[in-house]
């Protein structure tokens, strides 16, 4: 086989790839050494901008296959069938570390899934964690400005991480999730994925429901504990990545079955907790868990800049018979997220192979920009209506209608009757072991001792003893014996 013969950008034939070309033999360089000069520029720019949360992630492909009939609840084609098969694409990540952090930490676990469906790409954003810590996205950069490294510092600081919560009561569930077993999951693989908001699904009937996507792990969950993480992070920072990759590689292919909780539309305005607060699950006793099919991942990525770096996920990327709820957290991420792209990627992101449809073809009238790759042939015309054959609305409604009443004006999330900031988070308490319980406390303790303000400590005790005495009890005594050591 003959050797390929190594070019430059344009093409054109490398004749040295040792030795830059000088004036004399030891010499200062020549500008028209073109290859050197494009070899330098084009490494200068590789890098582009990090994701400003979940920087850190790995991703693989695989498929979604619908093992039960859902078509009562929603007219998604890519559901529309047992046995029917999507190709998908998942990003998994951390959320406050930078790109070079480690995968195991205490920290929620991104869970982004991509279906490529016939009726485009649907994108479910979502975490490892079923709850989040808070309920309004005009309160999301100070939460992750307080999470991630301190701009003097350079480090992340209890200080700012718990002045946070200090003054977030709504956190305090989310905050005994992340602290208790399930904070530091094993690998990727060992954990549940979860749609988190309430998403709403629509039938052919036009009938509207409210669902909560919940994928389980097949592989079990498994989690490690605070002083494990540390012995790994020091072995292998790149743990998750690691075991997901050489899983793959091996044929073990880890999979979840996705369930849903479904609620009809009629049931949101009486139900006991908004059920379009982030910070709240429906209990299953409420609304059982639905099995819909099961999510398998079965091909590593080629190259983890092209198609892992440059994914990009959106929750208003939907499919007809899926749209968003009223959450407004959801709401502000319908605006977040492709934003970031144009910024992250450039406007022509969509055109990229690991973001653009795989089962059908994006055909619309948008035009140019940066690293335009799709832009129309000569017989397309950029404008619409046209009299000629360019593609039209479909005229078919999406989703169902969301009723709206009142005044526009920066309320509060409306309460409903068992509605608090507490009682879930106390229930979460309740439900562990008393060994469980031990380690919770011992890490929110391990953390708040180290905060320098009483003020703060005593607002973030108050919560733990709001969500049950004795949880509160517990944190504060722990609290203080650190900080008598
Ligand atoms: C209003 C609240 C939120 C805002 C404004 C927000 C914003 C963002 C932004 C700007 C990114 C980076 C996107 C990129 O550069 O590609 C991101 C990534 C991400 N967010 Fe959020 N986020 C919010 C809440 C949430 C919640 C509640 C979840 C989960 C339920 C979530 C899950 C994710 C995931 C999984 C990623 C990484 C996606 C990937 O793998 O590329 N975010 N978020």
């Amino acid at each position: 086989m003959s050797k390929r013969v190594l070019t430059t950008e344009s093409g054109a034939p490398v004749a040295d790839n040792q030795n830059s070309a000088t004036a004399g033999v030891g010499g200062p360089l020549l500008l028209q050494d073109q290859h050197l000069l494009e070899k330098l520029a084009r490494f200068n720019r590789e890098r582009i901008p990090e994701r400003v949360v979940h920087a850190r992630g790995s991703g693989a492909y695989g498929y979604f296959e619908v093992t039960d009939d859902v078509t009562g609840w929603t007219k998604a084609d890519f559901l529309s069938q047992v046995g029917k098969r999507t190709e998908t694409f998942l990003r998994f990540s951390t959320v406050a570390d930078s790109l070079g952090g480690a995968d195991a930490v205490r920290d929620p676990r991104g869970f982004a899934v991509k279906f490529y469906t016939e009726e485009g790409n649907y994108d479910l954003v979502g975490n490892n964690t079923p709850v989040f810590f808070i309920k309004d996205p005009i309160k999301f950069p100070d939460f992750i400005h307080s999470q991630k490294r301190d701009p003097f510092t350079g480090r992340q600081e209890p200080d700012n991480v718990w002045d946070f919560w200090a003054h977030a009561p709504e956190a305090t569930h989310q905050v005994t999730w992340l602290m208790g077993d399930r904070g530091i999951p094993a690998s990727y693989r060992h954990m549940n994925g979860y749609g988190s908001h309430t998403y709403q699904w629509t039938n052919e009937a036009g009938e509207a429901f409210f669902v909560k996507y919940h994928f389980k792990t097949n592989q079990g969950v498994r989690s490690l504990s605070s002083e494990q993480a540390a012995e790994l992070v020091g072995k292998d920072a790149n743990s998750h990545q690691t075991d997901l990759l050489q899983a793959i590689e091996r044929g073990v292919n880890p999979s979840w079955t996705l369930y849903v909780q479904v609620m009809p539309a009629a049931e949101a305005a009486d139900y006991r907790f908004n059920p379009f607060d982030l910070t709240k699950v429906w209990p299953h006793a409420d609304y059982p868990l639905q099995r819909v099919g099961r999510l398998v991942l079965d091909r590593n990525p080629d190259n983890v800049f092209a198609e892992v770096e440059q994914a990009a996920f959106s929750p208003n990327n939907f499919v007809p018979g899926i749209g968003p709820s009223p959450d407004k957290m959801l709401q502000g991420r319908l605006f977040a997220y492709a934003d970031a792209h144009r910024y992250r990627l450039g406007v022509n992101h969509t055109q990229l192979p690991v973001n653009a449809p795989k089962a059908t073809v994006a055909d619309n009238y948008g035009r140019d920009g940066l690293m335009a790759t799709r832009n129309g042939s000569r017989h397309d015309k950029n404008y619409e209506p046209n009299s000629y054959s360019g593609p039209a609305q479909s005229d078919a409604a999406l989703s169902a209608p969301l009723a709206v009443h009142g005044w526009t004006g920066t309320h509060e999330a409306p309460a409903h009757t068992k509605d608090d900031d507490f009682f879930q988070a106390g229930e979460l308490y309740r439900l562990m072991s008393d060994e469980e319980k031990g380690r919770l406390v011992a890490n929110i303790a391990g953390g708040l001792s180290q905060v320098t303000r009483d003020d703060v400590i005593e607002k973030n005790l108050a919560h733990f003893h709001a969500a049950d005495p004795e949880y509160g009890k517990r944190v504060e005594e722990a609290v203080r014996a650190l900080r008598e050591d």
